[in-house]
């Protein structure tokens, strides 16, 4: 006897409404990924279109489907196929999943996007700051935020290294999708090139590379954006500030007077982009010495005179966010793809770094910001 299903297609679809996307994160049902679905008695049949053919997201995007099927009450037998989408169905999606604009354009400075953007500067080379950025990253991604990376380092390009994944992003019409690690979006110009040949570009294909990377790329609903700059006051650091005028700048340093006074030089050019410097970070601080002491290889102060002189420039208080010890694991967790700050938290470093990561903490749907629309009581 063919018993009567005690479930309808709208359940099929609706229990594939609760699939996301796993890089877009919508729902299929709002992507139009749901091609079709057929019931044979308590046995359900559905269709699955994929962006791409050879999606590397299609063995998720199969099972999650088929869990979420199964677990609709009276489901027998479960089939999940895809097919892939034709030129017309990928532009549909892009425009979808960019909510209904046409034309890529930067969302962090849209007004009322609430995604935080902090600019990782530097004045001198080799200070760490691809280093914070991938440990602050991956801090924040551990508090459940959501982060991106983007590798604005166009000539040194270490992030996909230092967060431990080859992947290569993918294209869906003119839209980027970023490969992941540790669950954060990045995207480098590493994943642009072929090998290790070095990329000479002048001041407006840079600009060009950056507005795509901000555009082009898509990020889905940042909590916090982090952007690597080269060392340095050129060109990036001005298309930045010129492309997201709201970007933060992160300064680091070492302790070193040489060292402090070039930083300073990369945080005052706020004062010319009118941008904010959200705190100074003080890199390889102290060897910690098997007795416990501290060992101050390059020096003492650098960070604190920073943090001072930057207050004193832009006349808005701008902290020394902390000072994070030279720590061999440090550098083994940047060359092994798993930053310390995630790898060992409460290690004396780790502690550091997760600290610094917290006064960054920042949620894009926090009232912080936000007009509360509360009227004066009369
Ligand atoms: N606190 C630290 N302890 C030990 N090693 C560190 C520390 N910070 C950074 N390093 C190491 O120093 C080197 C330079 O760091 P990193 O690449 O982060 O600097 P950078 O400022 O991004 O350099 P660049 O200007 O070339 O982009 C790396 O090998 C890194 O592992
Ligand atoms: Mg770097």
């Amino acid at each position: 006897m063919s018993s009567e299903s005690t479930f309808t297609k709208a359940t099929v679809v609706e229990a594939l409404s609760q699939v996301k996307d796993p890089d877009i994160g919508k729902p299929l049902t709002d992507l139009g990924m749901v091609k079709s679905v057929s019931i044979d008695g308590s046995d359900v049949s559905a269709e699955i279109y994929l962006t791409i053919a050879g999606c590397p997201m299609k063995n998720k995007l199969v099972e999650d489907s088929r869990t979420a099927i199964e677990a609709i009450e009276g489901v027998g037998r479960v089939t999940v196929t895809t097919d892939v989408m034709n030129d017309e169905q990928r532009r549909e999606l892009r425009k979808r999943a960019r909510g209904g604009a046409d034309e890529p354009e930067i969302p962090f400075s849209k007004p009322g996007c609430t995604t935080r953007v902090y600019a990782v500067a530097s004045g001198k080379g080799g200070v760490g700051k691809s280093s914070m950025t991938v440990n602050i990253a991956t801090a924040l991604a551990v508090k459940g935020l959501n982060v991106g990376v983007l590798d604005a380092d166009i000539y040194g390009h270490s992030i996909p290294g230092m967060l431990g994944s080859d992947d290569r992003p993918y294209q869906v019409d003119d839209m980027i999708m970023p490969p992941q690690a540790h669950g954060i979006k990045m995207i480098s110009i590493g994943h642009f090139i072929d090998g290790n040949s070095p990329v000479v570009w002048r001041g407006p294909m840079l600009h060009r590379a950056v507005q795509q990377f901000l555009a082009d790329v898509f990020w889905g609903d940042l909590d916090v954006l982090l952007l690597d700059l080269p060392p340095g006051t050129g060109d990036i650091a001005i298309a930045v500030a010129q492309l997201i005028p709201n970007a933060e700048l992160l300064i680091v340093t070492t302790p070193q007077m040489a060292a402090a006074d070039v930083a300073e030089r990369a945080g005052s050019i706020s004062q010319q982009t009118h941008q904010r410097v959200a705190g100074v970070i003080e890199n390889m601080s102290y060897l910690v010495m098997p007795d416990g002491s501290r060992q101050q290889i390059f020096g003492e102060g650098g960070g604190e005179i920073v943090a001072q002189r930057l207050s004193r420039i832009t006349g808005c208080h701008v902290p020394l966010m902390g000072q994070v010890p030279l720590d061999p694991a440090l550098r083994e967790g940047g060359d092994d793809g798993k930053p310390l700050a995630m790898s060992s938290p409460t290690s004396q470093t780790g502690a550091v770094l997760n600290a610094i990561a917290d006064q960054l903490m920042h949620r894009r749907d926090s009232l912080a910001g936000k007009s509360l629309g509360l009227g004066v009581a009369p």
